[in-house]
């Protein structure tokens, strides 16, 4: 049986989400444990003779899945994960999830179907993969090369996937709900290229690409074989469409709209990220 008084594990807690969840949750005075495979102790996915050790006298967790629900092991590992979770005596997972993914819904369904106290966020793509993930270095180079097309996505803050994940930790009725959380606004990556260049003051452009040269380019660049299968699916499957909607889930979660893409490459241009120079003084 846990008690209040012991943390609550992030798995992922170094990523763009769980660096968010442990800042908040630290704020507010709670006990967390970020972990990652980088840790001590350790976790990793791949290796679950590290789960035992890092849910021991914790009493939830906040749990982000590398590297994606999507790929085909991601079943049984969370299958394994709740179980050892409900076996440790925790009171609730809360997992990020994404939409549109058959691997993603399965998961959902397995944290769904256990006895567990259970939260799913599903979450559109982030803001944050133009500045703290893949995308970065095409923003820094002036083109973002992608074989995204014209399809909408209503991109959404990692801030406020972080403010639904904490209000479900740690505010009364939130337990058992999914919420799908999206930005307000869907934009296609030319709008997004546009809106950063227009705000940076640079040139920035999108160039959309057929799906098999972009899949040659990072064969060629010696992308890891499952990363390269998890990027097909995304741009085949994810982004055709199907996740163009914009939903309420931050607003049924906080009482408030989402952060709008706006404010997110206002700050970000004044954070220096973008800025080639800073980049180059750092690295
Ligand atoms: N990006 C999006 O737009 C988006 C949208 C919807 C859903 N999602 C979902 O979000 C999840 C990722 O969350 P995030 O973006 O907050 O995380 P993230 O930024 O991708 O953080 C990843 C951290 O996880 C750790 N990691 C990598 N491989 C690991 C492994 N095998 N075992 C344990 N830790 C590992 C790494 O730290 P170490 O090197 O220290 O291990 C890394 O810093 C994924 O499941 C993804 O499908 C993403």
């Amino acid at each position: 049986m846990s008690s209040t008084s012991d943390p609550i594990v992030i798995i992922g807690g170094n990523g763009k989400t769980g660096a968010r969840v442990n800042a908040r949750l630290q704020a507010l005075g709670y006990s967390t444990r970020p972990v990652s495979r980088s840790t001590t102790p350790a976790f990793d996915w791949d290796n679950p003779e590290t789960w035992r050790a890092v849910l021991k006298g914790t009493r939830a967790a906040y749990v982000t899945y590398q590297p994606d629900l999507a790929v085909p092991r991601a079943e049984s590992a969370i299958k394994a994960f709740v179980q050892m979770a409900i076996e440790n005596g925790l009171e609730q997972v809360v997992l990020l999830s994404g939409r549109g993914e058959e691997g993603a819904q399965r998961a959902e369904e397995i944290l769904k179907a256990s006895s567990i106290s259970w939260n799913i966020v599903r979450a559109s793509w982030f803001f944050q993969n133009f500045s703290e993930s893949f995308m970065l270095e095409g923003i820094l180079a002036g083109e973002l090369v992608l074989p995204a097309g014209a399809t909408v996505e209503p991109f959404i803050d990692a801030d406020d996937i972080a403010d639904v994940v904490v209000a479900s930790l740690t505010e009364p009725g939130h337990r058992d709900k999914v919420y799908e959380v999206t930005g307000p606004r869907a934009l296609t990556f030319a709008q997004c290229a546009e809106e950063i260049s227009a705000t940076l003051g640079r040139p920035v452009k999108y160039t959309s690409i057929p799906v098999d040269q972009f899949m040659d380019a990072l064969k060629e660049e010696g992308v890891p074989e499952d990363m390269q299968w998890l990027l097909h699916e995304l741009f085949t499957v994810v982004f055709d469409g199907r996740n163009s909607e914009v939903m309420p889930g931050v607003q049924e979660a906080l009482g408030r709209p989402a952060r709008d893409f706006k404010t997110y490459v206002q700050n970000t241009v004044e954070s220096g990220v973008w800025s080639p120079v800073m980049q180059k003084a750092c690295g």
